[in-house]
């Protein structure tokens, strides 16, 4: 146990029942990092309210029962009943030597590990990646990652758009151009081939109608009709794998469950419904009524499982993938990484899976809501010709403005290593500046911003990273494990890399990433403060200077774990 946190609330607990009786144990110390001391505990404020005694009185009681002379050198009671905690050196000393020696850096594995699906990046078919489906990726993948390293057992599924009316019209396109010998869908450019089809489309009657029927045949499984979906599928799903490798995220075609997947599943799902009493045909459409989803005149929405036409939709997709995810996948939790205008669809699905039974406790779902991303007009982020921006290009883009960023600051870096860590520093930003917002709110998307080497940025924290790097380059010495805290900055330090594992909890509690970045922002910042005040290589005596060392390491190691937590990536120099 590596968080003086986690000790101190144990010990709060212990003394509050001994006092108090061990119903009060379960009270929330409410201990904070303070001015005054290291910690502050309000306990015995609300615990005074309930018991209708002053605070200061149950806070004196408290303390009496405290075991923490190992842990403390003061227990003071102050104001109008506060505890203010002052460790010992020896004591965060010796944490910090753990959390150094502890390859998991105190990240605690979880009691109860989990089998969590996370829905998430789920592009579309046949149609360009767009900054839209950025936000879904990076978050879903910091996700992944952080479920993962807390000991779940984490399941990605990419809910491709991969089935639906559009292919009708997407293969009639591609029986064209291929008997006009024009185009190479594996080079194709696919937005293009989507519009020119939709184009087609829309002006040319003849055409719609051949696609109508060339949506039945492909419904009803006609073999060279499923041949052309096929080869459109697979031209995307490189195309995405090859977007995924340039992202740094860990999809694969492993992960890959398309909505074409639950096909031979979706007249089960209507007759099962059916069959509960849960589903009736309402202007001809077989529906779902969820009890509390109402529409602007208060009158019922449905969930539309079976279509007028007898098709299934996407309503029906969702609903059979909660059933595969909770019956053969065997999830538990079922994370769902779309944006925020999908939230009544995603609660109608939720809600009918839980009538169903499909999905009971512990069996739970949750919908991680994101915003928009803005351009600097806070308008929808668009290129200049009004167009959406594709996440290709917003790649390429953040490569070479980091390129120019790093040859401004660091001349000195071989052309080879400049590509590399100009990557590592575009893509790093990029990520950065989504997951470091709090994901439900809309964000502007700034280059100049999310590049700069100061404030909550990527670029600050890798060269935090770097830049400790470099102490060992100037040095044979290696970290050692023995670490003294004495300086007033050097604690402030300690306590900030203690409280790491904490912060990765939290991020696999509320599925927030932002509070990952907020805590490596703190720790980056007090590690700005603690090499400004402590000299490092030219410490006083030896022994300060390996323990500094050491402190440094352990700091370095942190930002990197944290960083990779994240899908960014931390180089060794800058
Ligand atoms: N393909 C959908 C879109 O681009 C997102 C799918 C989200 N996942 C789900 N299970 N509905 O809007």
């Amino acid at each position: 146990m590596a968080d003086p946190l986690l000790t101190l609330t144990r010990a709060f607990e212990a003394a509050i029942a001994a006092a108090f009786g061990a119903e009060h144990a379960a009270t929330d110390p409410m201990i904070r990092r303070s001015a005054h001391a290291d910690y502050q505990a309000n306990a015995a404020m609300a615990l005074g309210k309930k018991l209708g005694r002053p605070p200061r009185v149950v806070a004196e009681a408290i303390k009496a029962a405290l075991r923490l002379d190992d842990v403390c050198s003061k227990v003071e009671v102050a104001g109008p009943g506060f505890l203010n905690l002052v460790l010992r050196d020896d004591y965060v000393a010796r944490e910090l030597a753990a959390t150094a020696a502890d390859p998991r850096l105190g990240v605690p594995a979880a009691r109860d590990p989990e089998t969590v699906v996370i829905d998430y990046s789920s592009p579309n078919v046949a149609k360009e990646m767009h900054v839209g489906h950025l936000r879904s990726t990076i978050l879903g993948d910091a996700i992944a990652r952080v479920l993962s390293a807390l000991g779940h057992t984490v399941v990605r599924q990419n809910h491709v758009g991969d089935w639906g009316t559009p292919f009708g019209m997407l293969i009639e396109h591609l029986i064209d151009q291929e008997q006009a010998g024009e185009g190479d869908l594996s080079a194709s450019d696919l937005t293009s081939f989507y519009k020119a089809a939709r184009a087609k489309f829309d002006a040319d009657p003849a055409f719609a109608e051949r696609s109508r029927r060339r949506v039945v045949l492909l419904q009803g499984g006609d073999e060279p009709t499923l041949g052309k979906w096929k080869s459109l599928v697979a031209a995307s799903m490189r195309y995405f794998g090859s977007v995924y490798g340039r992202l740094g995220v860990t999809l694969t075609d492993a992960d890959v469950a398309g909505e074409s997947l639950y096909n031979a599943a979706l007249p089960g799902v209507a007759s099962d419904l059916e069959q509960l009493g849960l589903a009736t045909v309402s202007e001809g459409a077989l529906c779902v009524f969820p009890p509390g989803f109402t529409g602007r005149e208060d009158d019922p929405l449905p969930l539309i499982v079976r279509k007028q036409d007898g098709g299934y939709g996407y309503a029906a997709t969702d609903l059979a993938a909660v059933r595969h995810r909770v019956a053969a996948i065997g999830a538990r939790r079922l994370v769902y990484v779309v944006g925020a205008p999908q939230a009544q669809h995603l609660a109608m699905v939720f809600a009918v899976a839980k009538l169903s039974g499909w999905l009971a406790p512990p069996a739970r779902a949750e919908h991680v809501a994101f915003g928009s991303v803005l351009g600097p007009d806070r308008k929808m982020f668009k290129t200049r010709g009004g167009e959406t921006v594709r996440l290709v290009d917003l790649v390429d883009e953040a490569d070479d403005r980091a390129a120019k960023v790093l040859a401004e600051k660091n001349p000195d870096l071989d052309e080879e290593t400049r590509a590399r860590v100009a990557h590592a520093v575009g893509v790093g930003a990029v990520k950065y500046a989504d997951l470091s917002n709090d994901r439900i709110k809309d964000y502007v998307f700034d280059w100049d911003r999310m590049l700069a080497f100061e404030g909550n940025t990527a670029p600050y924290l890798m060269y935090a990273h770097a830049r400790i790097r470099s102490i060992f380059r100037k040095t044979d010495a290696k970290p050692g494990d023995a670490i003294a805290v004495t300086t007033k900055e050097e604690r402030a330090l300690a306590l900030t890399i203690c409280r790491f594992g904490a912060a990765v909890e939290e991020v696999g509690d509320t599925l927030c990433p932002h509070k990952l970045c907020a805590y490596l922002y703190d720790l980056a910042s007090a590690f700005t403060s603690f090499y400004e005040a402590c000299p490092v290589l030219k410490a006083d005596d030896d022994a300060t200077r390996a323990s500094r060392l050491s402190i440094c390491d352990l700091v370095a190691r942190v930002l990197a774990r944290g960083l990779d937590l994240l899908g960014i990536d931390a180089p060794d120099r800058m």
